[in-house]
């Protein structure tokens, strides 16, 4: 069996275009078969972080490191991360008219896996998911992502993780827009292809409800940029209970 994949992230910071520093300095260490849980306040930097993490052409790294299994990822595109097994799961997924969702999947899987995929077997394997995710309304053979409803996107973006098989996958708020039922489904879901894989999960997410059904180990709270607490599951009771209040005074 192959070692498992560490993603390292040492001191970053992450900067817009117009030069707005948004992550200031955050240090986190995700490895494949852990599940690690981003929280925080509205506008903390979560997406911000994730996507710096994903390669965002738009954001520059200032200070700090990003390392898979010991190595520098800096200087490589979305996609070439994309190759070493890091996954993104968008909070707003973009609407792509023209591009079906099969073949955007299976291109993002060709290029990942730099081998051709036999359509046949790719359709039975989509066609597994889409049951198990309860994804009607024939939205994979409609345009990626265009119309499809709130709750459709998400269940579109694990599909995608799931057809990735991606060694490391960071989901950005996977619950936001789902219903009650569908956040089940979702957690099962997104559970069992972790599971199969060996995925190490960084969720990041507002609730507590997502993760009751699922195993978080361990749990970061971001504000302003920064991570103000770290430790286990009983961050989560505490948050729910006594919101950030609690957290921010703490770290002043
Ligand atoms: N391109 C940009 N230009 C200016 N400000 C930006 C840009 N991108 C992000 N920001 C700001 O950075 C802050 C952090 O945004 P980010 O989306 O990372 O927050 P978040 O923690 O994901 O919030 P939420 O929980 O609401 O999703 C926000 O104040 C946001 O407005
Ligand atoms: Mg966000």
């Amino acid at each position: 069996m192959d070692k498992d994949t560490v993603l390292e992230i040492r001191d970053l910071h992450v900067s817009t275009a117009e030069g707005k520093e948004i992550v200031k300095g955050v240090n986190l260490t995700v490895r494949q078969g852990e599940f690690h849980v981003i929280m925080g306040p509205n506008g903390s930097g979560k997406t911000t972080f994730a996507k710096a993490v994903m390669g965002y052409p738009s954001l520059k790294v200032t200070k700090g490191d990003i390392l898979i299994d010991g190595k520098s990822i800096l200087g490589l595109k979305a996609n070439e991360r994309a190759k070493l097994g890091i996954f993104l799961q968008f909070q707003n997924p973009v609407e792509i008219e023209g591009v079906g969702f099969v073949n955007f999947a299976r291109s993002a899987r060709e290029s990942a896996t730099d081998s051709a995929i036999d359509m046949k077997q790719f359709m039975s394997e989509i066609r597994s998911y889409t049951e198990k995710l309860g994804i009607t309304n024939g939205i994979i053979g409609r345009s990626l992502n265009h119309g499809f409803s709130g709750g459709e996107k998400k269940k579109a973006e694990v599909l995608q993780m799931a057809l990735m098989k991606p060694k490391i996958a960071m989901m950005d708020e996977p619950d936001s827009g789902l219903d009650i039922d569908a956040i089940k489904v979702v957690a099962k879901n997104v559970n069992e292809i972790a599971e199969s894989n060996r995925t190490g999960l960084l969720v990041i997410t507002h609730y507590s409800r997502i993760l009751s059904y699922m195993k978080p180990q361990h749990v970061h709270i971001m504000a302003d940029g920064k991570i103000i607490a770290e430790g286990g599951k009983e961050l989560i009771d505490k948050l729910e209970k006594e919101g950030y209040d609690s957290f921010l005074n703490g770290a002043e």
